[in-house]
């Protein structure tokens, strides 16, 4: 089956695993990318069914209002009933790596603010450690190097990735990461000053995973 076959199974899975959860005054978190794409056109059909969205970002933005869907800011709501969103990389633990789209920060907000967090992706993403895919790590520009240079340290090898983030930065593609421990790499990299955000969903990890292959889709909890 193809890779794109599997992210649609992805996403309409998770349509049917939203739609019970649903009342006319939810709200539903928006990730971003190819399987976040098939999960916004198959919320479409539905509605009907909640409220209004929020999204993690501009392309999705526009993709959700030229399907008639309302998007909100998340300043504006109470509560996100549910936030369905794909991943680079996940492990048996839920713990995820993203942001190949960059869209990381605003992702990882919307994950933060929902009840729950349903990450939809095909088995090619599921791995035992992360960081085979290299970690995005999203920066103030004028911090770019300072931050290059304690990634160095901590056996990671940066690559600045091309074009900006709807926030402003830039991303860092980090190589050679050794993530046994996703929670601790999570903070520390957090905690150099220049980074806004990095792609390690671990200390808040996935609630659900919908993992679809050849025999089906499965659900990890
Ligand atoms: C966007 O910034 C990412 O976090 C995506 O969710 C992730 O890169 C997965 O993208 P695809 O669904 O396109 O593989």
């Amino acid at each position: 089956m193809a890779q794109d076959d599997l992210k649609r199974s992805a996403a309409l899975a998770a349509i049917d695993y939203i739609r019970p959860k649903l009342t006319t005054r939810s709200i539903v978190g928006v990730g971003t990318g190819s399987t976040t794409n098939y999960f916004i056109d198959a919320l479409a059909d539905i509605r009907h069914l909640f409220d209004a969205c929020v999204s993690s970002s501009e392309d999705s933005t526009r993709r959700l209002t030229e399907h008639g869907i309302s998007v909100l800011d998340l300043n504006s709501v109470a509560e996100v009933t549910v936030y369905v969103d794909g991943a680079d990389e996940v492990n048996g633990a839920r713990q995820l790596i993203k942001g190949g789209g960059g869209a990381l920060t605003r992702e990882k907000i919307v994950a933060a603010a929902s009840d729950e967090f349903v990450c939809i992706v095909d088995e090619g993403k599921v791995v035992d450690v992360l960081g085979r895919y290299p970690l995005p790590v999203e920066v103030i520009p004028m911090a770019r190097g300072l931050v290059a240079r304690a990634i160095v340290e901590l056996g990671g090898a940066p690559e600045l990735r091309e074009g900006l983030t709807d926030n402003g930065n830039l991303i860092l593609g980090v190589h050679d990461l050794a993530i046994t421990d996703p929670v601790e790499m999570e903070q520390r990299l957090n905690n150099i000053v220049g980074v806004v955000c990095n792609g390690l969903f671990a200390a808040q990890a996935a609630h659900r995973v919908l993992i679809a292959s050849a025999t089906g889709v499965r659900l990890l909890q």
